[in-house]
C-alpha cells in the first residue's frame, strides 16, 4: 500500500468520542455502565424548536440552502448578536457550518499557513491541537491551573506571543474547567491583544451556561478588537440541539469569505432543517432554556459539594459549563492487587473496569492530574456515581 496522508498521521481520533463510543458498547452488551464522559445536556429538544423543524420538512424546506446559510437565520444570527453581546455583524460576516467544531475548522483553515503559531490554553478542548495540526500550524498551549482558577494572565498571554503568532484561540466559558473570564479579565487580555498583530478566535458555545450572576462578554466587542475577532457560537449547548450540527461563525469579511469557499467545496450548507430549528431557537424566548441553566446550576452544586467530602479530592467551583474538572493526583502511587494508578488515564480506566463509571482522563484536555465529570445527568446518577468513585477509591491501598 503507498504511504498514506502525513497530515492525518499526525492527528489523533477524538479521545472523548472514542470513549463514549466505548461506554456505549459496554452499555450495548448489557453492563451496568454510568457515564459522566457526556459533552452534551441530558435535556430533550424544546418542543417550540421540534415543531420549527416538523414544519420546515412539511413545507418542503428541504433542498440546499445558500451555503453560508439561509437568509432568515443568518438574520436571526445578525439579531442575537446585536442583542447579547454588543456586535453588529451584516450577512457578509457570517458563515452558518454543521456546529461549532466545523465552524473552528473552517476559520483555523481560513486564517492559518505553514509555520504559524496558534495559542491556546490548557486545559483546552479535545479538538482544538488536533484542529490546529489539521490548519497546518503549531499548538502553543499556557497550562493553567486550578489555583489560578484555571485561567491565563496577560503576563502569560504576552509571554507566549512570538513574531509567529497566527491566532489567539479563546474559550469562556471554558470546557473542561467551566472557568468564566469576567469582563476585566478579558480587558486586560485585550491590551496585550491590541498591542500585537494576532487574530482572535473565540469559542462562546457555553455562553448561555453561566452561574451565580456570572456575565458573560465577548471579547469582540472590545473596540480595537473588533476587526481581528472572529466570534464562534452555535445551539448545541444552550438549545439542547447536539445532534441538530448548526454552529456559526461571525466577524471579518475577508476571513469568512474564504471560510465560505472552503465550506462550499466541503460540506456546503448546513442541514436545511436544522437551520429552520436554529431561527426558532434563536427567536423565540423559553422558559425550557432558562429551566435548564438553573438545573445545571443546582446540580453543580450538589456534585461539587458530594466530590469534595471524598478524601483526597479537591473540587473547584466551576462557574459555567457542565463539567467539574478535579486533581486526582493524591490517588498516584495506589495500587490493587491487579492494577497501579499512575496517571489519569489508568485512573480513569480503574474506575471503568472496576466500578462501571466512566469519567474522562485529563490528559484529554492536555492535564494529566486532573480527570473530567459531566453532570449533564439526573441526581440518581450522580448519587450512584459518587457511592461508586467512594467505593473504587476505598479499594485503592
Ligand atoms: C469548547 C467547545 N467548543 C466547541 C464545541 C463544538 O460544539 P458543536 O460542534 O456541537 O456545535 C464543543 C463541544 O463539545 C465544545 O466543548
Amino acid at each position: 500500500m503507498s504511504s498514506l496522508s502525513e497530515l492525518m498521521l499526525n492527528v489523533g481520533e477524538s479521545k472523548t468520542m472514542a470513549l463514549s463510543a466505548l461506554i456505549k458498547e459496554l452499555k450495548a452488551e448489557g453492563k451496568d455502565v454510568l457515564s459522566f464522559t457526556a459533552g452534551e445536556p441530558d435535556f430533550n429538544t424544546p418542543e417550540f424548536i421540534k415543531k420549527a423543524a416538523i414544519k420546515a420538512i412539511h413545507n418542503n424546506f428541504t433542498r440546499y440552502t445558500a451555503n453560508e446559510g439561509d437568509p432568515e437565520l443568518l438574520k436571526a444570527i445578525i439579531e442575537k448578536f446585536a442583542k447579547d453581546n454588543d456586535l453588529r455583524f451584516e450577512p457578509k460576516n457570517i458563515l452558518v457550518s454543521s456546529g461549532a467544531k466545523h465552524s473552528i475548522y473552517n476559520v483555523l483553515m481560513a486564517l492559518c499557513n505553514p509555520g504559524d503559531e496558534v495559542i491556546f490554553q490548557s486545559p483546552y478542548w479535545v479538538s482544538y491541537p488536533e484542529m490546529v495540526k489539521l490548519a497546518g500550524a503549531k499548538p502553543v498551549v499556557i497550562e493553567t491551573h486550578a489555583e489560578e482558577k484555571f485561567k491565563i494572565t496577560p503576563e502569560q498571554l504576552e509571554k507566549a506571543i512570538t513574531p509567529k503568532t497566527k491566532v489567539f484561540l479563546f474559550n469562556t466559558p471554558s470546557n473542561p474547567t467551566g472557568a468564566v473570564y469576567s469582563k476585566d479579565e478579558i480587558l486586560a487580555l485585550a491590551e496585550i491583544l491590541k498591542r500585537n498583530d494576532v487574530f482572535i478566535i473565540s469559542d462562546e458555545i457555553y455562553e448561555k451556561i453561566v452561574f451565580d450572576k456570572e456575565k458573560h462578554f465577548a471579547i469582540g466587542s472590545v473596540e480595537a478588537l473588533r476587526e481581528k475577532t472572529i466570534t464562534i457560537n452555535g445551539v448545541s449547548k444552550a438549545y439542547a440541539m447536539t445532534g441538530w450540527r448548526i454552529g456559526y461563525a461571525a466577524g471579518n469579511e475577508k476571513i469568512i469569505r474564504l471560510a465560505r469557499n472552503l465550506q462550499s467545496h466541503s460540506t456546503s450548507n448546513a442541514c436545511s432543517i436544522s437551520q429552520a430549528a436554529a431561527v426558532a431557537a434563536l427567536t423565540q424566548h423559553s422558559e425550557e432554556v432558562t429551566g435548564m441553566v438553573i438545573a445545571f446550576q443546582k446540580r453543580r452544586d450538589f456534585i461539587v459539594d458530594e466530590l469534595n467530602r471524598i478524601d483526597g479530592i479537591h473540587c473547584p467551583l466551576p462557574k459555567g459549563a457542565f463539567y467539574v474538572f478535579f486533581d486526582v493526583s493524591k490517588f498516584f502511587g495506589k495500587t490493587t492487587d491487579h492494577t497501579k494508578i499512575t496517571d489519569s488515564t489508568s485512573f480513569c480506566d480503574y474506575l471503568l473496569k472496576e466500578e462501571r463509571v466512566g469519567l474522562v482522563p485529563g490528559i484529554a484536555f492536555g492535564n494529566d492530574k486532573c480527570v473530567r465529570m459531566s453532570y449533564a445527568c439526573s441526581y440518581e446518577e450522580i448519587i450512584d456515581g459518587i457511592n461508586r468513585i467512594k467505593s473504587g477509591l476505598k479499594k485503592l491501598g
